[in-house]
């Protein structure tokens, strides 16, 4: 895709090309979808992600709130350090990124930055993917698919194959539809070159994850399907 950041009623936007004849800086405000009987609900705990119907399909809108400590600060804002740094820039050229190697994540349709002063403020659209649950829902379920286990570990090796360190690898952030794997939530996340000592860090994550939303350990309970997983994933890293 050859996106290039502009400006637009003094907001930056950067967009599919695909679209670039029609965007408009509404399509970031939740209220435009409400006002059409076009937002559909939101999937967030955090209330940031939101699938809108357009008429061009379904797509989610996210905005960016921020986590941890600064989130008492501002709840939205971040430090401008420059428009290419931007999260929903970077997320938006990351998913373009993963798009072009052909793996399994949300096509970007557009992002919006709006600088306020020293900081500013940021939302990206994408295509809303098609699932049954995420992971951590089917967690909560008492019949396991060893297979989908181990399609998880081979999903997330392939990731891993490509340099691509999810900063936020959670059972969350895990779609599962009948045939496909999807991962979601690439904020902050970066393309490194491939080491095992980031790439565990990412599986540990997902293992602490797993056991929280659970309440099950991977060592006893799932044992055998996290055992599955992880030796799909090494296999394929090697
Ligand atoms: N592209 C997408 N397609 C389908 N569902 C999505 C998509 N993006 C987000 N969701 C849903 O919204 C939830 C929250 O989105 P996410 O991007 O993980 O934001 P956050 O974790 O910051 O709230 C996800 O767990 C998922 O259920
Ligand atoms: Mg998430």
């Amino acid at each position: 895709m050859n996106s290039k950041p502009f400006k637009y009623n003094e907001q930056w936007l950067l967009c599919n090309p695909s679209y670039n004849e029609v965007i408009e800086t509404d399509w970031f405000e939740q209220s435009y979808w409400l006002n059409q009987g076009r937002l559909l609900g939101s999937n967030s705990g955090r209330g940031s992600a939101w699938v809108i119907k357009t008429e061009w399909g379904k797509w989610v809108l996210r905005h960016y709130f921020r986590g941890g400590l600064y989130a008492k600060v501002s709840k939205d804002l971040y430090l401008w350090t420059g428009l290419n740094q931007c999260r929903a820039f970077r997320e938006f050229q990351l998913l373009d990124k993963i798009q072009s190697w052909g793996l399994p994540a949300p096509k970007p349709i557009a992002a919006r930055v709006i600088k306020k002063g020293l900081y500013y403020s940021n939302d990206l659209i994408m295509e809303q993917i098609p699932h049954k649950s995420t992971w951590a829902q089917s967690l909560l379920e008492s019949k396991q698919n060893i297979r989908q286990w181990e399609q998880i570990g081979h999903t997330i090796a392939q990731f891993h194959q490509h340099g691509i360190d999810h900063s936020d690898l959670n059972a969350h952030n895990i779609l599962l539809s009948d045939d496909q794997i999807n991962l979601i939530d690439f904020d902050n996340s970066t393309i490194k070159a491939p080491h095992i000592k980031w790439q565990k860090k990412n599986i540990n994550r997902l293992k602490r994850s797993i056991e929280k939303v659970s309440q099950k350990t991977c060592k006893d309970d799932w044992s055998k399907l996290w055992q599955a997983l992880v030796n799909t994933w090494q296999e394929e890293l090697s």
